[in-house]
């Protein structure tokens, strides 16, 4: 059980033997070091329901709640909180454990077969900065559920299918015809810009391209091969993205919107066969009772459009019917825009009413919002264009090179650049992951490369502090016991106790802001701990106890910033 189960449990029974059963328990951790390490606040609510006191109510949960071995002292404060002080000698057991086992002594959960769906660009143009966050907050998400315990599938659903591929293969074979196809593949934004050209300017071309699509829907090989090798092209610059931003999609997480085109018509027939379609200015249909117009009538979700050909939302429905079918997955998490809120809502209710999606397959959509720059404006270049992720990207590195080279001129270029890699990539990834998904923010440089404050620069240098301590204790010993004397040993062997708890939390609202907090937390904590009780200087049973909680915050902040997709270092 976690720290945070189990507190609650307790003063869970102690509430139903003082008289209220029902009532919850509250517990949460303390808000202030003066109120101990948990609070217990259900007792004001649960005194209001019965009518009674709630400080006499308090005093009877106190008397019978049972923390031997768990609390050295419960107190009662203001009108009935009870704060809870944990034993020194239950966080050093917990501790000590947590150090010998590799995930941290965390509980192994009950594996649930969960997708995470994330990332999923267009490919027809190159990816762009409106790709960041999903691609990592998605991947943050499936390392966490992973490290739990969950048995997680990711998945890359690119844009892979519609009109625009006609022109994109008809611009190929004239490339081709050229001599210069893989020259002009290189740059996709300026590939896709040519082809619109020649779209707009020429009536033949713009007829080959109408050809292709159809060519494409039927199946033509020879328009499938082209189309194919247009894809290939334009997954190998997202791997190059994924591989630059160390985001764990490969290949074998690609399933495109392509993949469910034999299955339009069928679903389509099958809305049909279950009374959900009907036919509105030759459009096909499904009206939600529970979506309101501004007339407030039932909202209305094409299906399929007045000249037959299927849309976004029939291919997301598709997309359901075969992630219960094949997949048989318990719980889906789709990493979209928020602006998409409401398209998902619609499309998950359909998915319902049509029995695509049984109950127990849990649908979400985790949303998040806008990156914007110093302007407060979406991103955007100097001149108003979309910036290309690899390009931004390369030049985070290049600023912490900069950085680095200034201070520290003596490493060597090699190691110069693996540090540039580790602090640009991981100040980028983390000014977004700590940060509520749901808030717009805004994208400054200066602040996240910064190395003070909640920055992944703060927090990798906090690393390396950690573990240059280790390179001066010869006589480290990894099995040394852990005596928590001083209040800031205890702090931070408190707050190293709730991994499992943040994990946890994140797991369920899919927030990955909890644990960069979380580790943010630790680290000040270290900090602290550090200077008040020192470690290199104290000797005999101390010293190695200090070493202990000292190797406990390495791995849990090498861990956490793992499970975040940020790299570590062992000196910067
Ligand atoms: N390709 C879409 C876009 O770039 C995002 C796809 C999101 N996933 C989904 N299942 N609809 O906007």
């Amino acid at each position: 059980m976690t720290i945070h189960q189990l507190i609650n449990e307790r003063v869970q029974a102690a509430l139903a033997a003082a008289g209220a059963p029902d009532a919850p328990a509250v517990v949460q951790p303390a808000s202030k070091p003066e109120f101990g390490d948990y609070q217990a606040n259900g007792v004001m609510g649960a005194a209001k329901a019965l009518k009674t006191n709630p400080r006499a109510l308090a005093e009877k949960v106190v008397a019978a709640l049972d923390l031997a071995g768990i609390a050295d002292k419960v107190e009662i404060a203001g009108p009935g909180f009870i704060n809870i002080h944990l034993a020194p000698e239950y966080l050093s057991r917990r501790s000590e454990a947590a150090l010998k086992d590799d995930k941290l002594g965390i509980a192994p959960v009950k594996p649930l077969r969960v997708m995470v769906e994330y990332s999923s660009p267009n490919l027809a143009k190159e990816m762009h900065v409106g790709h960041l966050r999903s691609s990592i907050i998605g991947d943050a998400l499936a390392r966490v559920m992973e490290y739990v315990g969950h048995d997680v599938v990711r998945a890359n659903h690119v844009g892979d299918w519609g009109t625009q591929f006609g022109m994109l293969v008809a611009y190929l074979v004239e490339t081709s015809h050229a001599g210069d196809a893989d020259l002009q593949l290189s740059d996709l934004e300026t590939f896709y810009r040519n082809a619109k050209i020649r779209f707009d300017e020429s009536e033949d071309f713009a007829n080959t391209a109408r050809d292709y699509v159809v060519k494409l829907q039927g199946g033509d090989e020879e328009v499938l091969k082209l189309w194919r090798q247009f894809v290939d092209v334009s997954l190998k610059h997202c791997e190059e993205v994924y591989e630059k931003l160390n985001v764990g999609l490969k290949r074998e997480h690609v399933r495109g919107e392509s993949s469910y085109n034999d299955d339009l018509p069928i679903i389509v027939q099958e809305l049909r066969e279950k009374g959900l379609l009907t036919e509105d200015d030759g459009a096909q249909v499904v009206f939600l009772d529970e979506f309101r117009t501004q007339e407030d009538k039932p909202m209305g979700v094409i299906v399929q459009k007045k000249d037959g050909g299927f849309i976004y939302t029939t291919t997301d429905i598709g997309a359901v019917r075969y992630r219960h079918r094949e997949l048989k997955l318990d719980r889906v998490i789709y990493v979209v825009d928020a602006r998409q809120s409401q398209h998902f809502a619609q499309m998950f209710s359909i998915c319902r009413k049509a029995g695509f999606a049984p109950e127990g397959m849990k649908l979400e959509h985790v949303g998040f919002g806008v990156m914007m720059g110093d302007d407060g404006k979406p991103f955007k270049t100097r001149s108003g264009g979309t910036v290309k992720l690899i390009e931004l990207l390369h030049e985070a590195e290049e600023r912490a090179y900069a950085l680095v080279s200034e201070k520290n001129p003596d490493l060597s270029d090699e190691q110069k650049r693996e540090i540039a890699n580790a602090v640009g990539i991981g100040a980028v990834k983390y000014a977004d992951l700590s940060k509520n998904r749901m808030s717009d923010y805004i994208f400054n440089w200066d602040t996240m490369l910064a190395f003070e404050g909640n920055t992944a620069p703060y927090l990798q240098y906090a690393y390396t502090r950690v573990q240059s301590v280790f390179r001066k204790a010869e006589d480290y010993d990894a099995n040394a016991k852990i005596v928590i004397t001083e209040p800031a040993e205890k702090q931070l062997a408190a707050a190293l106790a709730q991994f499992e708890d943040t994990l946890n939390a994140v797991v369920e609202g899919c927030y990955p802001h909890y644990l960069s907090q979380y580790l943010y937390h630790i680290a000040t904590l270290f900090s602290r701990f550090y200077e008040a009780c020192p470690i290199l200087k104290s000797e005999g049973e101390v010293r190695a106890s200090r070493l202990q909680l000292a190797a406990l915050t390495a791995k849990t902040l090498r861990t956490g910033l793992d499970l975040l997709g940020i790299k570590v270092l062992e000196s910067m």
